[in-house]
């Protein structure tokens, strides 16, 4: 029924999740420095940390990070500002129980910067997207998505600010989703199976 979360920084995603009482059998990070690994020990959630430094190729510290994953048998893996890009072996070793949160609106604004690429770009509305990782960076079925407007004099800080909150409330509940079983991954698609709704054929299958 477990989680583990990988992160990098701060870790205010975990924060959220860990607040929202999901399962979590460890918090690891790829940096001893990660804000949140501290966080995540106060409240008594074991933790690791996989130094991203210390291997030579991105396979070695891959399959490394692998083994400490695999020593807790989760169920999910979820990416909660994680800023290590993941080699095609590792996504697929987690396929259909990897997830990510990135803030954009998914496929807008891939990658870094996002607040302050959606302000230079004069969009109006700007969000979040929670999805499961295949190989492509930022790419991958889309299970969530919250959107906030973008105002007038918005800075990078404050758009990115409306975004977070968002993302606390979107993240907990994707992975309840998944915990519960109302993911189900279509081609590029998900569907969220509605409890207590009637199977469908694919259900079945
Ligand atoms: C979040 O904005 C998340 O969407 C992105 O990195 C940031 C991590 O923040 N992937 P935190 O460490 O969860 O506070």
């Amino acid at each position: 029924m477990s989680v583990v979360l990988l992160i990098s920084g701060r870790g205010s995603n975990m924060q959220a999740i860990l607040d929202a009482g999901i399962p979590v059998a460890a918090v690891l990070s790829n940096r001893a420095d990660a804000a949140g690994l501290a966080l995540a020990a106060r409240r008594g959630v074991p933790t690791g940390v996989v130094e991203h430094r210390a291997y030579e190729t991105r396979e070695a510290f891959d399959a490394a990070l692998a083994a400490q994953i695999d020593r807790h048998a989760p169920r999910l893996v979820a990416l909660a500002g994680f800023l290590r890009v993941l080699t095609p072996r590792f996504v697929a070793r987690y396929a259909g129980r990897l997830m990510n949160i990135h803030p954009s609106l998914l496929p807008e604004f891939p990658g870094l910067d996002t607040h302050a690429r959606a302000l230079a770009a004069g969009a109006k509305r700007h969000g979040c997207t929670v999805h499961f990782v295949t190989a492509q960076l930022d790419h991958g079925p889309i299970i969530a998505q919250a959107a906030v407007p973008v105002l007038p004099g918005d800075t990078a800080d404050a758009l990115a600010a409306r975004v977070l909150e968002q993302e606390h409330r979107l993240y907990p509940q994707a992975i309840r989703w998944f915990l519960d079983g109302q993911l189900v991954i279509e081609g590029d698609r998900v569907r969220v199976k509605e409890l207590h709704a009637p199977p469908t054929p694919s259900d079945r299958a």
